[in-house]
């Protein structure tokens, strides 16, 4: 077995716990910070976001076992209307992105939102004919159609890629998309939690009253998890006990971090693995600027963000399961596994909370939001939301 040094999360991060777990104390930041409550309503930032973040950014758009060679999904949570597709495995099985809209009049292609079986794609408007790379292959009367130069009505295509398991697209046509340099650090760290080799149990897809950026500040401390959670997560963690790092490209825009479980207030030897890791603490990671992913003992919870209006937020929740653990006889243990995790933690106490949160934002109590030095990294957040939307206009 690899020693846990030579593994690819780094051996700081236990470090830091480890010596927090000696004193029973959470450590605390150099400083306290403040945030201005505009940043959770404001018109003109929600715009920014939505174009500088999520127009520009590579986003994870699904998990490639949801879709099987020869399969469609249409995927709509980012605000644009999404069709993912994947070859046949005769055709290599490769995964593409278009936007789900006929060139024709514009109808859109495939309905629904579960993956489908597909030779070709018809349009059920006046049947044009798409194959699977998105090239048009039929027109109905295409003497109608003189003037249209061949490829010149193909299918929209968007940046996509697969790593790690996961379907990455960008929402502009004609973006890079450059997971080496995107991921950076987390490239390693994600192959080593081996995503490829699982499978999604549920998706829960929802649209809340609130703002996205305060279900990140949510995941972004471990100083709420003794009240909030009291009755159902924190009786398996420390108060307050986390360490974290921030990775990535110039910016350090991604966070990885390690939330102590109650074994580490006893003697713990060094895990050599993944899954001795996370009996003692939870690792969780940021990957900007919409994934949460939360590495539970036996399971990931992957979520993802999208800002549908200034005060209005998407939720998605996948439940990613080891692909030998996902058979029927697995079926009630992951049922009410997630109906723990996703009802009674995420949905009564995390997104209850935004939600609450967000009622008040606008009443004049609190000109900004005070951070204290155990919830450091919810600063750290909005100074990569600003820093990205600088770089990126920059850079435009
Ligand atoms: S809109 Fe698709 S064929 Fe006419
Ligand atoms: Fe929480």
């Amino acid at each position: 077995m690899m020693p846990f040094d030579a593994l690819p999360l780094s051996p700081m991060l236990l470090a830091r716990i480890r010596a927090q777990a000696a004193t029973g104390k959470a450590a605390l930041a150099a400083h306290e910070s403040q945030i201005p409550v505009q940043r959770y309503f404001a018109d003109a930032l929600w715009q920014a976001e939505k174009e500088h973040l999520f127009g520009k950014l590579p986003l994870i758009a699904a998990h490639s076992s949801s879709i099987a060679p020869g399969q469609v999904l249409a995927h709509d949570a980012y605000g644009v209307p999404l069709l993912l597709a994947r070859s046949s495995e005769a055709e290599g099985a490769q995964l593409r992105c278009f936007l789900n809209v006929c060139r024709h009049r514009g109808m859109r292609l495939v309905e629904g939102n579960s993956a489908q079986a597909k030779a070709s794609l018809v349009c059920p408007y006046h049947g044009w004919t798409y194959q699977l790379d998105g090239k048009l292959r039929h027109m109905l009367h295409a003497e109608a159609f003189a003037t249209c130069a061949h490829g010149e009505r193909d299918l929209v295509a968007l940046p996509c890629a697969e790593r790690h398991g996961l379907v990455w697209v960008m929402l502009q046509s004609g973006g890079r998309l450059d997971l080496d340099i995107f991921l950076g650090e987390l490239n390693p760290e994600l192959a080593w939690f081996d995503l490829q080799s699982h499978v999604v149990h549920r998706t829960v897809e929802a649209e809340y009253d609130a703002n996205w950026k305060l279900i990140m500040d949510a995941f972004l401390e471990a100083y709420h998890i003794r009240v909030l959670h009291k009755n159902t997560i924190y009786p398996f963690f420390t108060d307050g006990i986390t360490a974290a790092e921030y990775v990535g490209q110039a910016g350090k825009q991604h966070s990885h971090s390690l939330v102590a479980r109650r074994p580490v207030l006893e003697p713990f030897a060094d895990p050599q693995n993944h899954s001795e890791l996370r009996k003692l603490v939870t690792p969780t990671q940021v990957i900007f600027p919409n994934t949460v992913t939360i590495f539970h003992p036996d399971y990931l919870s992957l979520i993802t963000l999208y800002p549908v209006g200034p005060e209005r937020l998407r939720w998605t929740h996948r439940m990613v399961i080891p692909r030998e653990k996902s058979g029927p006889d697995w079926a009630a243990h992951w049922d009410k596994t997630f109906k723990l995790i996703e009802q009674g933690v995420f949905q009564a106490e995390d997104i209850h909370t935004a939600v609450q949160t967000q009622r008040g934002m606008r009443s004049g109590a609190n000109t900004h939001l005070h951070i204290g030095r155990m919830e450091s990294g919810v600063g750290w957040f909005h100074a990569q939301v600003q820093n990205a939307i600088n770089t990126t206009q920059e850079t435009a």
